[in-house]
């Protein structure tokens, strides 16, 4: 067999976070350089929770500019938004209809969603949400993919996917792939703010992009205990600051402050300040890229509609494969 082909899809949910970056953005970036690499907005599966449609053209567009400022590289990935290839939304017909209700009911996903919203809104619960790893399977079956880099919440997803494709395989003959998960290693756990996980939803995050003093203050705004400067702190690698520094800054340097703040003497202000420059400069030569990309939206959206041109020609051959074993055509 050649190379591999490896797929994921990018939820268009906002504005991106270091923690984001991290757990997924930069492992799917070096991803490019392992495989045939396919990635893509996916803004049906935004449906199920976003119904401001301004909104999501605006966050659609900025996950393109995310992912191709911080790396992916459109010479080596295909990259689309996913409702430019519609025919996976034809697809997921074809699989709900080999998919145990069963199966979706024990999905954690959607468990924890539902529950989440039972006490406010039950009409939030649709039928999209219950029938996403449906769609999801598609996503995957549609384009022969081998590997689904996802994080560990998404594997369920995956294995629900395999399910679905050797059930279709044994009704109407060998028609999809069988795609293997590759769960991202946990760099995934960023602390935030607060000492949680990084997550949008705990509304501790650092973002990646965005307007230098709001950063600065969020920066400044780690929670910190009470210690004084002068004390040694034996528990300096547990440090919030000194966590995130070690992920944007060389080696050595953050082993420095490490060293300095266990020994004692070293303030938190002067650590998050250092931790602020070198997080700046990590990300400068992407916010660079970005800028230039604003000002050039024409290549993005060139980039997007070639991408869903080759994506499209992809599935619509597997399309057809599914509807001829099917004896729909
Ligand atoms: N469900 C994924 C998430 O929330 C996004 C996604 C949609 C995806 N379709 C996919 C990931 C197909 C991998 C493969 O993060």
């Amino acid at each position: 067999m050649g190379r591999k082909r490896i797929l994921s899809g990018i939820q268009p949910s906002g504005t991106l976070h270091i923690g984001n970056y991290f757990g997924m953005m930069r492992p799917a970036i070096h991803l490019q350089d392992e495989g045939d690499a396919y990635y893509f907005i996916a803004n049906y599966h935004s449906m199920t929770s976003l119904t401001d449609a301004a909104q999501r053209r605006k966050n659609s567009l900025d996950v393109a500019l995310d992912f191709m400022a911080c790396g992916l590289d459109p010479k080596k990935s295909v990259f689309w938004k996913q409702s430019d290839v519609p025919e996976v939304a034809e697809l997921a017909w074809l699989l709900s209809t080999v998919t145990p209700m069963g199966l979706l009911e024990r999905c954690h996903s959607y468990k924890d969603k539902k529950a989440k919203l039972a006490g406010d809104d039950l009409d939030q619960v649709n039928h999209g949400l219950f029938a996403y790893p449906v769609l999801m399977a598609a996503d995957i079956l549609a384009f022969d993919s081998n590997i689904v880099p996802v994080g560990r919440d998404q594997k369920q997803h995956v294995e629900v996917t395999r399910d679905v494709a050797i059930k279709f395989n044994n009704l109407y003959g060998e028609t999809f792939v069988i795609p293997e998960p590759q769960i991202l290693p946990e760099v995934a756990v960023v602390p935030g703010v607060d000492g949680q996980k990084m997550s949008k939803s705990y509304g501790n995050t650092i973002e990646i992009f965005g307007d230098e003093k709001a950063l600065r203050k969020k920066v400044m705004s780690i929670i910190m205990d009470s210690r004084t400067p002068q004390e040694p702190k034996p528990d300096a690698d547990k440090n919030l600051a000194i966590q995130l520094l070690k992920l944007v800054a060389p080696a050595d340097v953050s082993a420095d402050f490490e060293n300095r703040l266990r020994a004692g003497g070293l303030g938190y202000g002067d650590l998050k300040k250092a931790l602020f420059e070198h997080y700046w400069n990590y990300f400068a030569p992407m916010r660079e890229k970005r800028a230039e990309l604003v000002g050039n939206l024409d290549h993005v959206n060139q980039v997007l509609r070639e991408g869903a041109e080759k994506a499209r020609s992809q599935a619509r051959r597997v399309l057809d494969k599914a509807k001829q074993a099917s004896g729909l055509n």
